[in-house]
């Protein structure tokens, strides 16, 4: 049994304020849904301290961070690596999100590396997977993301896709105010899911795949509501407390 996910991705968007406030309003209405939908926020990572201390060990909402390193320490002037995170209670890490592929040039190999990283430190890698427009207009939906998923395949093996989560997020669908139908979604998430039962059955009935793109309070109930989709990768509607909870209502009832 897959239990319901909704991680709202923040990006580069909030403020000391910004954090306490939002916090403050979902720890208040998410009480009814807690045990029911695994929910967590993704701010800037120099606000995951704020945040872990004002989520306390409650466990209502977890914290995501938006990025990590691909090493474990060294050199590597600006970057912040998987020990890390984990010492500020982080249990998810978003790894090749779209724009960090677009704008910071990641690339499938560089990305597994990544993967690697948070399963070495013990966290849960929610890897960003999709195309783009012009490669859905092309018919190479399924081919982006096989190639995407067999970089992890290849570092790592089958087994490395144990306890972690797959999103699937079409590029063309991202901040663009155009989700993926619900059909369109079920399709690829049921790709993904035949994919890796055709290495490991278990592993696939298991593995949690997400929905993003463009997801609101008004799509989230259609697209949960198909069989493969186990929850939500929230950005822009995640900056509005009730728009969040409402999402998060939406996977439980
Ligand atoms: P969006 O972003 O909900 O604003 O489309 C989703 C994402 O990039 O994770």
């Amino acid at each position: 049994m897959r239990s319901p996910l909704v991680i709202g991705n923040w990006k580069l968007n909030g403020s000391k304020q910004l954090v306490a406030a939002l916090l403050g309003e979902l720890q208040r209405s998410l009480v009814p849904y807690h045990h029911q939908c695994d929910v967590a926020v993704a701010p800037p990572c120099l606000y995951l301290d704020q945040a872990a201390a004002l989520l306390g060990q409650e466990g209502l909402i977890a914290l995501a961070a938006q990025n990590v390193d691909n090493h474990a320490q060294g050199a590597f002037t600006g970057e912040i690596s998987a020990s890390m995170l984990q010492e500020f209670q982080v249990t998810y890490v978003i790894i090749g999100h779209s724009e960090r592929r677009a704008y910071h040039q990641e690339s499938n190999a560089l990305i597994a590396e990544k993967f690697a990283c948070v399963k070495r430190a013990g966290l849960t890698p929610v890897l960003c997977i999709g195309e783009t427009a012009a490669q859905r207009t092309e018919g190479a939906t399924q081919a982006v993301c096989t190639a995407q998923l067999d970089a992890i395949l290849q570092q790592s093996g089958i087994s490395a896709f144990q306890g972690c989560v797959i999103a699937y997020e079409p590029l063309w669908a991202i901040g663009s105010g155009q989700s993926a139908t619900p059909e369109q979604a079920q399709a690829v998430h049921q790709f993904i899911r035949e994919s890796i039962a055709q290495q490991d059955a278990n592993i696939a009935a298991s593995v949690r795949l997400l929905y993003g793109g463009s997801v609101t309070a008004h799509n989230a109930q259609a697209l949960y509501a198909m069989p493969d989709i186990d929850g939500l990768l929230v950005g822009g509607a995640a900056l509005q407390a009730d728009t969040f909870s409402s999402i998060v209502k939406q996977t439980v009832s």
